[in-house]
């Protein structure tokens, strides 16, 4: 049976590289057991310009019908203003599907290794997963308000809430290293305490991982002093979201850096963990890695297809190891080149790497 991918390209450099996603979906289909349906919907800030609003309700009818969705960005200085704003349609799209786990890799190759502004020795073989919560806390928590004299947001946890992500955080790790960093700021916030607590409650169900604590404020230093440190992170919505930026650092970019969110049984969400780039939107410059990660992230993921999702991820790596880069990685090869060498690769089949 034909499986059901929704695409949401959205905005600035989006479509750009969902074309190239979707270029290389095409380019592995023949080694899947599936076939791929695909379908586009507005979404974002070109949900606005469509409908006038972000999420129209067509786009989570089919979000939520589907089998898969890939999201390319949303969001830039078009629809700051807007009375509902694109990141809204984006969060509204997230606690909709009810996508609690975004799971946030970070593996710096060899062949990335050399553009990581850290010392050879300090980032050979890190490779760590970020996980997480994304349908709570700071980003949802009521009540919220904002006057012109005061404004505050709540960051609320159910303990329920903490325990799922701890669950997804420690059954990454059994298939990994073992060890669970919970990321909190315990030593001040009331959410946090509750997130230790039940970290270490949760925890017990593991007994072959390990779990430390650490606070964000020092996790923030020692993501970049000793990444290899690291295997699995678990932590909440809005450090989750700042750490991930951060380890962006670590390969050298945010361009090549994928995502897969999840709920306990609907369709997952794949997207990279950027931005529209509003900065170089349209000029044909964007690194698609992080989308064609993104692509292979779902097939593995949401239909099992190891070895196509492997083949894209060799194949990026080869194309990087040819010395085609674009330029955030410090080469001159335009988008649609790069996604054109890996094609090329994903064609010659995997026996070539
Ligand atoms: P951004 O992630 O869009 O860009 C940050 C920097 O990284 C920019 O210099 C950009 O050029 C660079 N960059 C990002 N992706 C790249 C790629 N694939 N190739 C090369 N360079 C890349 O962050 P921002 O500028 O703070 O935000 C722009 C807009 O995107 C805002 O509206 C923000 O709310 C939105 N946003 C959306 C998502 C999402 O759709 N999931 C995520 C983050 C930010
Ligand atoms: C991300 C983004 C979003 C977030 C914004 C655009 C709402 O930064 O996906 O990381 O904060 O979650
Ligand atoms: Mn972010």
């Amino acid at each position: 049976m034909k499986k059901k991918i929704v695409v949401l390209a959205g905005d600035g450099i989006g479509p750009e590289i969902m074309e190239s996603g979707l270029r290389v979906l095409s380019a592995v289909e023949k080694y899947c057991d599936d076939e791929f349906d695909y379908q586009s919907f507005p979404f974002g800030g070109a949900g606005i310009d469509k409908t006038g609003v972000p999420l129209p309700k067509e786009t989570l009818n089919a979000c939520q019908a589907a089998d898969a969705i890939l999201l390319g960005a949303i969001g830039g200085p078009k629809w700051e203003k807007a009375a509902e704003t694109p990141e809204k349609g984006l969060l509204a799209l997230r606690k909709s599907l009810n996508l609690f786990a975004n799971i946030r890799p970070v593996a710096v190759s060899d062949v990335l290794a050399p553009q990581s502004p850290l010392k050879p020795e300090i980032i050979a073989g890190t490779d760590l997963v970020i996980v997480r919560e994304l349908s709570s806390g700071i980003y949802f928590g009521e009540p919220r308000e904002l006057t012109p004299t005061m404004a505050y947001d709540t960051a609320r946890y159910q303990k329920n809430e903490i325990e799922q992500i701890l669950h997804t955080a420690f059954k990454i790790a059994e298939g990994r290293n073992k060890r669970v960093t919970s990321v909190d700021k315990a030593n001040v916030l009331a959410s946090s305490k509750l997130w230790r607590a039940t970290a270490e409650e949760i925890a017990k169900e593991y007994p072959d991982c390990q779990l430390d604590h650490q606070y964000v404020d020092s996790a923030a230093m020692k993501l970049i002093q000793r990444p290899t440190d690291f295997d699995v992170i678990v932590t909440d919505n809005l450090f989750g979201d700042i750490l991930s930026d951060e380890a962006s650092v670590l390969p050298g970019t945010l361009g090549v850096l994928p995502s897969a969110s999840h709920s306990i049984d609907g369709p997952s969400l794949y997207e990279p963990i950027h931005g529209s780039a509003p900065d170089i939107a349209g000029q044909g410059i964007a690194n698609p890695i992080s989308m064609i990660l993104s692509v292979a992230m779902m097939l593995r993921q949401s239909f099992a297809q190891e070895q196509a999702a492997q083949l894209i991820e060799k194949a990026c790596d080869h194309v990087l190891a040819q010395g085609i880069a674009t330029s955030d990685l410090g080469g001159t090869a335009r988008t649609k080149e790069f996604t054109e060498a890996v094609i090329q690769i994903c064609q010659t089949s995997s026996a070539t790497l």
